[in-house]
C-alpha cells in the first residue's frame, strides 16, 4: 500500500503550509501484486491516447474558489481547447488575483453570487468550501448555468440533497461532481470490466480514504476542524457506486476517537467525537461494502479500493477473473497540452468529461444521482455511528 509518512515535512516549509499541501496532495491508489489468474493491466494514462474534439465550440466557463488546495485552477479548464474562461472569483482578493493569473483570465467578480449574474457564462466550476457546495451549485443552476462541483455534493445534510436533486431536475441543466477516484486508472478499469461482465455481481467491495491529520488541514472558516469523517465519503464510496452504478442501501457504522484535539468535547461545531469512521453497507445487488474515512491512523494517507465479484476480483490495475476478451481499460483521452493533473491523473479527465457532456448534450458520468449515491450514504453512516452502529436505511435519489 502506498503511504506518505506524516513526518516527511520538507525543511523549507512551515508546518501550516505543509498541512495545507498535504491536504490537497495527489494521493496514490495502492497497487498490490496479483496472485495469479488472468491479469489485465490498465496502466495507459489519458495523456497517451489521442483526443479528438466533438465540436469546435468553446464553452464559456466561470471558476470559483482558490482556497488552500487552489482547486479552481487545478483541473485544467484553462488549457482545454473547447473552453473560454470568462471570469473567476474568490471572496479573498489575493486568492482572486491568484486564480486570475493561474487561469490567464482578466475578469473577476467579488463572489460567486455576482459571477453567476454574468449572462455570458454558461457553466461554473464550484471549488469553494464543502459546506457551501450545494448552496453555490443551486445558485448557479438557478441562474441558468451548468455546474461542476468539487466533492462532496452536499455536506452532512439530507435536506440539501433533496433540494439539489429538485433544482437539477427543475432546471434541466448539467450537474457533475468531480469525484477524483472515479477517474483513477484502477477505478476506470474496474468500471469497464464490471460493464463487460468480468465481475458478475459484486459480493464485496472496499473503499478507503485514510488521511492522517493530527492537526486539521487549513480550510475556509475552519470547516475541516473536527468534521465527521464520513461526511467526506466519496473517495471511498466511488469504489462501489463509481464502479457498478449500484447503490448503498443500508448501513451500520462504527466510530473511533483516536484522541485528536479537534474531536474533544466542545472542540468542533459538529459535536463530533470521532476521528475515524468505518461503515458496512448492504448494496443494491445483494452484496456488502466496507467504506471508511480515517484521520487518526498514524502516518497513513491513501485513497484506494478493491472489488470482489462472482467472476473475478481486482485490486490496483490488475484484473483476475474469467473474462477473456477484455475491453479497453485505459482512461478517456484528454486534449494535448492539458495536464492530467493530480489525484492519480484524474483532474484532466474530469474537466474534459464535464465539457464534453455539455457539448454532446448528454449526462456526465457523475451526474446528480451518482453524486448523491456516493455522498448521502456517508451522512447516514455518521448518524449510525452516533447510535452505536444501529442499522439505518439510506435514502435514494434515482430518477423516477
Ligand atoms: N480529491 C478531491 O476531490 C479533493 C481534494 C482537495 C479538496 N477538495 C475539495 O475542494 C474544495 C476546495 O478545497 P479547499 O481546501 O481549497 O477549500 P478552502 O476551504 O480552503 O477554500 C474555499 C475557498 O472558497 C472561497 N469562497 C467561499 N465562498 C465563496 C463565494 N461565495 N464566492 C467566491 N468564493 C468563495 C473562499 O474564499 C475560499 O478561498 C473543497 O470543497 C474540498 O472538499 C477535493
Amino acid at each position: 500500500m502506498s503511504t506518505a509518512p506524516f513526518n516527511a515535512m520538507p525543511l523549507n516549509m512551515d508546518r501550516r503550509d505543509f498541512l495545507g499541501k498535504l491536504g490537497c496532495m495527489s494521493l496514490g491508489a495502492s497497487a498490490v501484486a496479483g496472485l495469479g489468474g488472468r491479469v489485465a493491466s490498465a496502466g495507459a494514462s489519458s495523456a497517451e491516447k489521442v483526443w479528438a474534439p466533438v465540436s469546435d465550440r468553446k464553452v464559456r466557463v466561470g471558476i470559483v474558489g482558490y482556497g488552500v488546495c487552489q482547486f479552481g485552477a487545478a483541473f485544467g479548464f484553462q488549457d482545454h481547447p473547447n473552453v473560454e474562461i470568462v471570469a473567476v472569483s474568490d471572496l479573498i482578493a489575493e486568492r482572486r488575483n491568484g486564480l486570475m493569473e493561474a487561469c490567464r483570465c482578466d475578469k473577476s467578480y467579488e463572489s460567486l453570487e455576482k459571477l453567476v449574474q454574468d449572462p455570458k457564462i454558461e457553466a461554473v466550476f464550484v471549488a469553494t468550501d464543502a459546506p457551501n457546495h450545494a448552496k453555490h451549485c443551486m445558485e448557479a443552476l438557478n441562474h441558468g448555468k451548468h455546474v461542476m462541483t468539487a466533492v462532496p455534493a452536499v455536506f452532512g445534510s439530507i435536506e440539501q440533497a433533496e433540494q439539489l436533486v429538485e433544482t437539477v431536475q427543475k432546471t434541466g441543466l448539467k450537474y457533475m461532481m468531480a469525484e477524483t477516484s472515479c477517474y483513477r486508472a484502477d477505478n476506470c478499469a474496474m468500471r469497464q470490466i464490471y460493464r463487460a461482465g468480468g465481475f458478475g455481481k459484486l459480493v464485496y467491495s472496499e473503499g478507503e480514504y485514510f488521511h492522517f491529520s493530527p492537526t486539521p488541514i487549513p480550510s475556509f472558516n475552519g470547516w475541516r476542524v473536527g468534521m465527521p469523517p464520513l461526511w467526506y465519503p466519496t473517495h471511498s464510496t466511488a469504489y462501489y457506486v463509481g464502479v457498478t452504478g449500484g447503490r448503498l442501501t443500508s448501513v451500520s457504522c462504527g466510530g473511533f476517537d483516536a484522541g485528536l484535539a479537534a474531536n474533544r468535547p466542545g472542540a468542533n461545531r459538529y459535536d463530533n467525537p470521532y476521528s475515524d469512521e468505518i461503515a458496512l453497507f448492504h448494496t443494491s445487488e445483494g452484496g456488502v461494502s466496507r467504506m471508511l474515512m480515517c484521520k487518526g491512523v498514524q502516518g497513513v494517507i491513501v485513497e484506494t479500493g478493491r472489488v470482489y465479484g462472482q467472476r473475478g476480483w481486482m485490486e490496483g490495475t490488475d484484473y483476475h477473473g474469467l473474462l477473456k476478451d477484455l475491453p479497453d481499460l485505459s482512461r478517456p483521452a484528454i486534449p494535448r497540452g492539458m495536464p492530467a493533473g493530480g489525484h492519480g491523473g484524474s483532474h484532466g479527465p474530469l474537466a474534459n468529461e464535464f465539457v464534453t457532456a455539455i457539448l454532446e448534450d448528454r449526462e456526465p458520468l457523475v451526474n446528480v444521482y451518482e453524486a448523491l449515491a456516493m455522498t448521502v450514504p456517508g451522512i447516514v453512516a455518521h448518524q449510525s455511528a452516533l447510535k452505536d452502529g444501529e442499522t439505518l436505511a439510506v435514502p435514494q435519489y434515482d430518477r423516477g
